[in-house]
């Protein structure tokens, strides 16, 4: 097996391996490459949804999305579809999943299965580096900080997607949820510290005003939205993305109308996450 880095900074290339069969020596290999880069990336996989199922559930426990359709037969994953005739795509925005559960996710397996002929790539921002890279001044107002994040103004009754030309695939209008975690968090894993807010789901400080937070949050996002802390991915028949929830922020970049996407998402449960 390879590792190599992707991007500075920014992810790593595994290669030498099918994800489908790996041995017990090659999924360690794999965890402990995810521990260390927070994002892998894997090309020319033969990856059926039968297999990237068995490969999460070697990886760990799954938890269901709420919003997305599942794949017919396979309930565990969830389809990221964009059709023809969408104007909207899911995920357009730099977010998180899941941080709007009280026990936000691991991670989440991203396989592509149909893709157009161009655009569609997936951004990605190191959360780790956007962290070491703020003054001790602004890491010390930060570390003790709590904030809410929700995912009602997306995917709740008034929410952005409802009123979208994609709100008849997804569900769970009435499954939407918030839920409070620390700002800085110390790694379950990797016991480093990562910023955990994200523009999608993060709403405002505890105990802040919310123009308060908002300045604030305004000003990290465009802090961690810096070439040295982001990297694009190209996707390829036959690759994959393995992201840490807890360490990146992504985005689905919308730059393909009139073309088809359809991607398929395993997302893996996580444990409470303890702060500074
Ligand atoms: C997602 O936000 O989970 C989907 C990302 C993508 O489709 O590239």
């Amino acid at each position: 097996m390879d590792i190599e880095p992707y991007a500075p900074g920014c992810g790593a290339l595994v290669s030498g391996i099918q994800l489908s069969s790996l041995t017990d020596t090659e999924l360690l290999q794999i965890r402990e490459a995810f521990v260390s880069h927070g994002l892998l990336f894997f090309r020319d996989q033969v990856f059926t949804p039968a297999e990237h199922l068995r490969f999460a559930r070697r990886y760990g426990d799954i938890v269901l999305n709420k919003f997305f359709a599942p794949v017919k037969g396979f309930p565990d994953i969830a389809e990221v579809r964009k059709e023809k005739h969408h104007q909207t795509n899911i995920g357009g925005g730099w977010h998180t999943d899941h941080s709007y559960d009280e026990t936000p996710a691991l991670g989440s397996i991203l396989v592509a299965r149909d893709l157009p002929d161009t655009g569609g790539d997936t951004h990605f921002a190191n959360l780790y580096a956007a962290y070491e890279a703020l003054s001790p001044g602004l890491k010390k107002t930060l570390e003790g900080l709590r904030a809410l994040h929700s995912n009602k103004h997306i995917y709740g009754k008034d929410g952005y997607y409802r009123g979208t030309d994609i709100a008849d695939q997804l569900g769970g209008i009435n499954d939407v949820s918030d839920a409070t975690h620390p700002v800085v968090i110390i790694h379950p894993e990797s016991g480093r510290k990562a910023l955990y807010v994200n523009p999608g789901h993060t709403i405002q400080f505890e105990g802040w005003g919310f123009d308060e937070s908002r300045a604030l949050l305004n000003y990290l996002y465009t802090h961690v939205d810096q070439p040295e802390f982001t990297c694009q991915f190209d996707w390829q028949p036959g690759s994959v993305t393995f992201w840490d929830n807890r360490a990146t922020w992504h985005f689905a970049q919308n730059d393909y109308q009139g073309q088809a996407r359809l991607m398929h998402r395993i997302t893996l449960a996580g444990v409470g996450l303890e702060g500074v």
